[in-house]
């Protein structure tokens, strides 16, 4: 007599059929499940722009300044040009450039300084501080350099918001 009931009416290949086609759609749920979570955990793509800008530094000539907003904040550029004190301990060096690339709000209480090309230095207009092109400060009440703001170097281009080993470099020294 015949016990063997896989060989002799198919159950167990069926049931093993059902339980595997179970799996799968079990499976596919999963993913997609996990793909709608992740989409809940990341920034919004808005979000992730307010956190990060992206400057080409290449275009600046020598001696030029610039200002991009990062965060509401000025960002203040300068490409050092020969008659311009190296830095080590600030200047941002990419390929034979030099930049100083500082926060462009005065250490004292915050308001923005302007750029003084001819003299190279930025005054603060509020109390009449003052910082040199590597963004310290020279004069007046403010207590400390600019900041400097982190940044990540990609090629040419400079991620502001980005912590790169450039930056940590920096902070090290400082
Ligand atoms: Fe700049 Fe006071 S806020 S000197």
């Amino acid at each position: 007599m015949q016990t063997n009931h896989s060989n002799g009416c198919g159950c167990t290949s069926r049931r093993g059929f059902i339980g595997f086609s179970f799996g799968a759609v079990a499976a596919v749920g999963g993913l997609f499940a996990l793909g709608a979570m992740k989409k809940t955990w990341d920034p919004l793509p808005s979000v992730r722009a307010a956190g990060f800008t992206t400057v080409d530094l290449s275009p600046l000539k020598d001696g030029e300044f610039s200002q991009v907003e990062w965060r509401k904040k000025p960002i203040f550029i300068v490409k050092k040009s020969a008659d311009m004190k190296p830095n080590d301990n600030r200047d941002i060096v990419i390929g034979d450039g030099r930049y100083m690339v500082v926060i462009g709000l005065c250490t004292h209480l915050g308001c923005i300084p302007s750029w003084n090309a001819a003299n190279k230095q930025f005054k603060c207009a509020c109390h009449g501080g003052e910082f040199d092109d590597s963004g310290l400060n020279t004069f007046g009440p403010p207590p400390r350099p600019l900041d400097i703001p982190p940044f990540r170097i990609d090629g040419t281009k400079l991620v502001l918001g980005e912590t790169g080993p450039e930056y940590e470099k920096l902070m090290a020294k400082a």
